[in-house]
């Protein structure tokens, strides 16, 4: 087998997908080619892939036979119509959407959490978890393992990128305008996002949650392989470009100190640690997540409410590992598995 991939970048002008092309070129993805599709609207168009640039080619005529991986981020409808057809030419894609995360049949994978999932992938499909998911799970499988977690409380303050490339175009807008005492006019989110905070992330389901919190209830036990866990979430969108961040209240089966989670935390693959309070040090979307890959975790402390409860701060760049890099990260698994 050859040990140089033709990959496949689809969604390659939005925010994400022209993450993917910088973290392959970046990382020296082995790639014998690299294929950037958006829609027929950008088709012809240049975007840059390291030092070069590639033509862009529209989607709907591309012939998708030899490519090796390809990597999704064009939204759940697109991903639907074409992953199929990319899987049925041999591709394996990787799918940014949330168009097969829960399918039995589709491995929903972290790469420092459960590689192990992609010794089995029926369909050709390997799905890319949601940006909040993806942090907070990162942080929490060493602590799972070690003493297993049974409910998790998370509030989640979701940076503007997390709506694609729109969502940060709005909050500059927005921002400009209200400085010269201008309406802000909002259009890609429900009310005014600069100087404002969202309690409502994508629709509401019956439960009284929105889609947005629920997939941090099936997509964490689904990664974690345990469906016991309770998950209690509320996503909030924030005035922020780059960033997501999480605070999150553990409740575990055994007791962990929090200078023994801050221990496993410390080791664990993916993970800095910024917890020193006596020097005002913790992580926050600018002045760490932003445009860097590991997820962070600060303000590591035991709950004094609850006798086995542990409080964390997360916060990683939503772009990068919440979605491009991890993408990237298991394109990488799978190549070195075909060798
Ligand atoms: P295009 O720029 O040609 O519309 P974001 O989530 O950052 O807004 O990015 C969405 C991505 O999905 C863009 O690259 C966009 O390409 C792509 N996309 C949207 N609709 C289609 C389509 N019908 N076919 C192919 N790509 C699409």
């Amino acid at each position: 087998m050859s040990n140089r991939f033709k990959v496949a970048v689809v969604g390659a002008t939005g925010a994400v997908g022209e993450t993917m092309l910088s973290i392959l070129a970046e990382r020296k993805f082995p790639a014998s080619e690299v294929i950037a599709l958006a829609s027929e609207r950008s088709a012809g168009n240049k975007v840059d892939f390291g030092n070069h640039k590639l033509t862009i080619q529209d989607l709907a005529t591309f012939d998708p036979t030899g490519v090796d991986f390809a990597l999704f981020s064009a939204g759940g409808d697109i991903s639907r119509e074409y992953a199929p057809k990319f899987a049925a030419a041999g591709a394996i894609v990787i799918d940014n959407s949330s168009a097969f995360r829960m399918d039995a049949d589709v491995p929903l994978v972290v790469s420092e959490v459960n590689p192990e999932a992609l010794d089995s992938i029926p369909r050709g499909i390997v799905a890319n978890p949601n940006c909040s998911t993806m942090q907070m799970v990162v942080a929490l499988k060493p602590i799972h393992d070690a003493v297993g977690i049974t409910r998790i409380n998370v509030a989640t303050y979701q940076s503007t990128s997390g709506a694609g490339r729109s969502g940060p175009e709005e909050l500059g807008r927005q921002t400009a305008a209200l400085l010269r005492f201008e309406d802000p006019n909002p259009t890609r989110f429900p009310v005014q996002i600069a100087y404002n905070l969202i309690p409502q992330i994508d629709s509401f389901t019956d439960n009284g949650y929105t889609k947005e919190e629920m997939k941090l209830v099936h997509e964490t036990r689904k990664i974690l392989g345990d469906a016991s866990i309770q998950v209690n979430p509320t996503a909030v969108r924030v005035p922020v470009f780059f960033g997501h961040s999480e605070a999150v209240h553990l409740e575990t089966r055994d007791k962990l100190t929090a200078a023994e989670a801050r221990a496993l935390l410390e080791k664990a693959p993916g993970i800095e640690v910024v917890d020193n309070p006596a020097n005002g040090e913790w992580p926050t979307p600018v002045t760490h997540a932003s445009g860097s890959d590991p997820v962070y975790v600060g303000r590591i402390r035991e709950d004094i409410s609850h006798p086995r409860g542990l409080s964390l701060w997360i916060v990683a760049d939503n772009i990068r590992k919440g979605a491009a890099l991890n993408a990237v990260q298991v394109a990488e698994l799978l190549a070195a598995k075909r060798g």
